[in-house]
């Protein structure tokens, strides 16, 4: 298997100048771990680690693209610093992005900052949700059509504990693997989805058939044990980015992470050829949106 995941050794969150290799290795599907960049927490700040300060009915504590925090305890002091914290990490993962992968510059769209304050290996989940299981990420609600999910991860663990991950096969060996025993799509059946409000949009064949990769590798226990897989524990202080649309990957352990999305339109991606849209085309053979 190809190294599916490749040190970036910057010091600053800025890079100057750009290496085309870093927009290469991201586009093939690879983790792009930084392994020197820094994250200062102020002292007040190191109170807000600890789990308690999660509202018990919220998976995550995050910020939306308005700026608005959700998820988190009611104190009001602790909301505005938590909410100061998540938007410097996210103001520094946009300076990453856009230096280390100018061509995205101007067509990103921000999605919303997470702070995960509980141990992933506590957590008891369906199959299905289970993101300790090898998968791509597919939403059920949320139809993408195509449009890239960009991410990018730090683990804040102030006890020096790692967030272990593990790394999977590149994209279009899990599309050989599990593509020919994809339940066929149905239009009919997106329509009412959509009808019902199940899914905020009209489910596309690309949808369907990115969801159903997701389930068929986390339902597979053999394919989980025994896949191409590699464990990676980054160690506090990482920071990692991926496509975690065409990255397999799943987390094991770990407590305390900051995560920020971006979505990327598949006509702004320095080879549209390598997007999980075009290798499903090339394998099916038709339009997928
Ligand atoms: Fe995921």
């Amino acid at each position: 298997m190809n190294k599916q995941i490749v040190d970036v050794n910057c010091t600053e969150w800025i890079a100057s100048p750009a290496q085309d290799k870093w927009v290469t290795d991201l586009e093939a599907g690879k983790v792009l771990h930084f392994t020197s960049l820094e994250f200062p927490v102020s002292a007040f700040e190191s109170s807000f680690f600890t789990p308690d300060i999660r509202n018990p009915k919220s998976r995550n504590i995050s910020l939306d693209d308005a700026g608005n925090l959700k998820g988190a305890t009611a104190n009001q002091q602790v909301q505005t610093g938590l909410r100061a914290m998540m938007t410097r990490f996210r103001a520094q993962s946009q300076m990453l992005v856009d230096s280390h992968f100018p061509c995205y510059k101007d067509h990103l769209r921000l999605g919303p900052t997470s702070f995960r304050p509980n141990r992933i290996e506590t957590r008891n989940q369906s199959w299905r949700a289970d993101d300790r299981r090898l998968h791509v990420d597919a939403f059920p609600t949320r139809p993408t059509y195509g449009e890239r999910i960009l991410r990018v991860f730090i683990n804040v663990n102030p006890n020096n504990v790692p967030r272990v991950w593990r790394i999977g096969e590149p994209f279009e060996a899990v599309v050989d693997r599990f593509l020919d025993n994809t339940a066929p799509y149905s239009a009919w059946r997106a329509k009412t989805l959509n009808l019902f409000g199940i899914t905020k949009s009209l489910r596309s064949e690309y949808d369907h058939l990115m969801l159903q990769l997701h389930d068929a590798m986390k339902q597979d226990l053999n394919y989980q044990r025994n896949c191409p897989q590699l464990t990676m524990p980054f160690p506090p202080g990482s920071v990692w980015v991926c496509f975690s649309d065409q990255a397999s990957h799943a987390a094991m352990s770990g407590q305390y992470m900051m995560e920020q999305t971006f979505h990327l339109p598949v006509s702004n991606q320095y080879d549209t050829n390598s997007s999980p849209l075009a290798i499903l085309k090339r394998h099916i053979g038709r339009e997928l949106i």
